[in-house]
């Protein structure tokens, strides 16, 4: 199913987030938290080391390739495209899932040839996108599934 980032909403938090009370948060997601042990990606955030070095590397060349020429080669937009890195970028998407950025991006980008790129190459190019929003480098490449809707990895 396509959405869009704005009617996307419903992103779970992750505990410790900006919720008014964290603690309360906490006492509710906890249980919750212990009983789903066992899924590996259970409450993980995009600050976790979500993706690997070797694909962000891969994501920089399909990037160059499927969506510089309008968000810019330093991901930082221009008149064509907004930009996909900083602040601005990050609170629009802050609360939701990286499958929902993964999902919108898959539907309805590069702008001029929605759906042209593959699954893998988004996955890259998605890593590519955390390394420049200085998010950390894990030991496992990022896998996310076009299928799978709901992959609780969080943006924040
Ligand atoms: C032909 C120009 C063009 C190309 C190529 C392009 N984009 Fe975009 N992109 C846009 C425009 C225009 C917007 C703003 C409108 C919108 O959000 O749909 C946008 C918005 C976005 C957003 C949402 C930005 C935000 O502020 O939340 C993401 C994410 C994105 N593009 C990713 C990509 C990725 C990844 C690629 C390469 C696979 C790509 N785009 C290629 C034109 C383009």
């Amino acid at each position: 199913m396509v959405r869009s980032k704005r009617d996307a909403g419903g992103g779970r938090r992750s505990v410790g987030g900006r919720v008014a009370s964290a603690a309360a948060a906490a006492a509710l997601f906890l249980p919750v938290a212990g009983a789903l042990a066992g899924e590996r990606q259970e409450g993980r955030s995009v600050s976790d080391g979500v993706y690997s070095a070797e694909q962000a590397g891969r994501g920089r060349r399909e990037y160059i390739q499927h969506c510089a020429t309008c968000h810019s080669t330093n991901l930082r937009g221009g008149e064509m495209a907004p930009g996909l890195v900083g602040d601005t970028f990050l609170g629009g998407w802050s609360g939701q899932t990286l499958w929902s950025l993964f999902d919108f991006s898959l539907a309805t980008m590069p702008q001029d040839n929605p759906g042209s790129t593959s699954p893998e190459a988004m996955n890259a190019i998605l890593a590519y996108m955390l390394r420049e929003n200085d998010f950390p480098a894990g030991s496992e490449a990022l896998a996310l599934d076009p299928a799978a809707d709901g992959d609780p990895i969080t943006i924040d």
